[in-house]
């Protein structure tokens, strides 16, 4: 199979190739990736010399590129976006273009190039924020309160009016939370870690006590490769692993597991329009298929600290230029 993978130099992209190149050896991967300032071709460096693996800098947007690149593809899986919420309250103009109209120039290509598969990689984020007790299922209403979560929405809606349109072979899945290797310093996990490990305070937004369900990437992986193979055609696939904590929680198990104290916990000015709670139910990607995380939240995360331990100049490459100033403009006076 020859997949034609956008976004793959990012967190979930990167960890998406190395596990189906592990896993299926048969499959050819083209990774499109602009390289954006979250899109490291490092996070691939083991792979350059993998015969069915190919590197194509280029823009979603770009339809003569994505045209050139995506030729004998069998299969697109559109990891590609802007995908931190506080840079989407900042400025939003971005994340409508590569999150919508990239998705729609996709969608065009794929067409075109008679792909037999689209893999729309979302987010729970556009059902928004969940009630207490209750758990979102696919069948709950959209309903985004970010710019980023309003972007990945109507980029859902764009890819299911290609489906019932024009007949193309679309699945999506909606991720809650993932964390783990390769993730950007800017989400909270390795935000908070990388920040421990230097003895800087760790900002936590509001009172801390909203609430996210944190799903290892690897076991996002698995079930991300289970609906490109299986998934029914215009169906959506909730992933999630049942693993909800506050981000007091987290913050704090992370300060154990780096052996630092709780005094570095600092509470700042909270997210504009900040989503309390996000809760999806799994049931039918673990009941089709079988799927459930191999990682607790305890297993995950002490991998996860490992892993930053041991990797810190790859943070600090990640964070150097464009981040600095985004790390001072976004807790500078905060
Ligand atoms: P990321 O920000 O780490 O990576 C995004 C990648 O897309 C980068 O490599 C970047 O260079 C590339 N990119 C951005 N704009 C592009 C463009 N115009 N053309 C080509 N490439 C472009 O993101 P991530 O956390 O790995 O998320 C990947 C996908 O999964 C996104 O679609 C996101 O919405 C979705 N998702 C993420 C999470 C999460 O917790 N991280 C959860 C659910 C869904
Ligand atoms: P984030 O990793 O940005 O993911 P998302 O907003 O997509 O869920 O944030 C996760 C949670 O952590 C969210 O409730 C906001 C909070 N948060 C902080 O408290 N401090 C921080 O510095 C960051 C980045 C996030």
């Amino acid at each position: 199979m020859r997949l034609f993978i956008t976004g793959g130099a990012g967190f979930i992209g990167s960890n998406f190739i190395r596990h189906i190149l592990s896993e299926h050896r048969g499959h050819h991967i083209v990774n499109f990736d602009k390289l954006t300032y979250a899109g490291n071709l490092e996070n691939l460096s083991d792979l350059a010399d993998d015969s069915n693996y190919s590197f194509v800098k280029g823009d979603i947007c770009d339809r003569s590129a994505v045209d050139d690149a995506i030729t004998g593809a069998d299969a697109v899986i559109n990891f590609a976006a802007e995908s931190h919420v506080d840079r989407s309250i900042e400025r939003a103009t971005e994340f409508i273009t590569t999150n919508v109209s990239g998705t729609q120039t996709l969608l065009d290509a794929a067409r075109a190039a008679r792909v037999s598969r689209f893999l729309q990689i979302s987010t729970d984020e556009v059902m928004g924020s969940c009630a207490e007790g209750e758990y979102f299922t696919e069948d709950s209403p959209l309903c985004p309160n970010s710019p980023y979560a309003a972007s990945k929405t109507a980029a859902e809606h764009f890819v299911r009016a290609a489906h019932v349109t024009f007949g193309l072979d679309v699945v999506t899945t909606r991720a809650s939370n993932n964390y783990g290797p390769f993730q950007f310093p800017e989400k909270l996990i390795p935000l908070m870690i990388s920040n421990a490990l230097e003895d800087k305070k760790l900002p936590v937004y509001g009172d801390g006590l909203n609430t996210r369900d944190w799903l290892y990437v690897e076991d996002c992986c698995r079930a991300i490769d289970l609906v490109l193979h299986k998934g029914e055609s215009g169906t959506v696939y909730n992933i999630g692993s049942r693993a909800e904590k506050t981000n007091l929680d987290v913050v704090r198990t992370l300060l154990d597991l780096v052996g630092k104290p709780h005094s570095l916990i600092t509470f700042v000015t909270d997210r504009l329009g900040h989503d309390r709670r996000y809760a999806t139910d799994p049931t039918r990607i673990e009941t089709e298929f079988g799927w459930s995380p191999r990682e607790t939240f305890e297993s995950g995360i002490a991998k996860t600290v490992s892993w930053y331990r041991e990797n810190s100049s790859w943070v600090e490459r990640a964070r150097s230029g464009d981040y600095r100033e985004y790390y001072e403009r976004m807790y500078g006076n905060r």
